[in-house]
């Protein structure tokens, strides 16, 4: 008797073990699910980060043809794909955030994309932000 209770104690235990391992590893696909909606929600901020600097939208529309201050980025993820070669599209994306003169797009000036989202975002932040922008195809 004693020992069935045992076995049965046991199994609970592994039993909620299993249950808490499952719950677990499906919840890992959704965390990237949130980090593009991270990104989509920040992306249309009109401030952003620690010195409250112009967000993205304020530049950038999401439709396709609508240039504002700076491209729309409609279709980024596509162009970010060849931009520059030998680099993928997340690295040039990221790079595009932290150093915005490193690669200028044809037909705009440098100097005029906000310079310090490197320092002014978290790392966190950003991934979000690059994210977003990849599913921008
Ligand atoms: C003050 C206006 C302004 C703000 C704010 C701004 N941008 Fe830009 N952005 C520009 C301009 C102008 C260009 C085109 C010149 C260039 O490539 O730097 C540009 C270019 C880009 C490009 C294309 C880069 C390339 O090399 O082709 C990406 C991607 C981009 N911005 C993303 C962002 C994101 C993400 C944010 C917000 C974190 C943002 N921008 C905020 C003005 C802005």
């Amino acid at each position: 008797m004693k020992r069935r209770l045992f076995t049965l104690t046991i199994y609970l235990i592994f039993a909620f073990v299993l249950s808490s391992c499952s719950t677990q590893s499906s919840s890992e696909p959704s965390t990237n699910l949130d980090s593009v909606q991270q990104g989509k929600a920040l992306f249309e901020m009109n401030m952003i980060g620690e010195n409250k600097a112009p967000g993205c939208i304020v530049c950038h529309s999401l439709e396709a043809g609508k240039n504002l201050v700076g491209p729309s980025l409609a279709g980024i993820a596509t162009y970010a794909q060849t931009a520059v070669t030998g680099m993928d599209a997340e690295a040039f994306l990221r790079q595009a955030i932290v150093e915005p003169d490193h690669h200028v797009m044809e037909g705009y000036p440098p100097g005029v994309m906000y310079a310090n989202y490197g320092s002014d975002l978290s790392q966190a932040e950003i991934d979000a932000l690059v994210a977003f922008m990849l599913t921008l195809k």
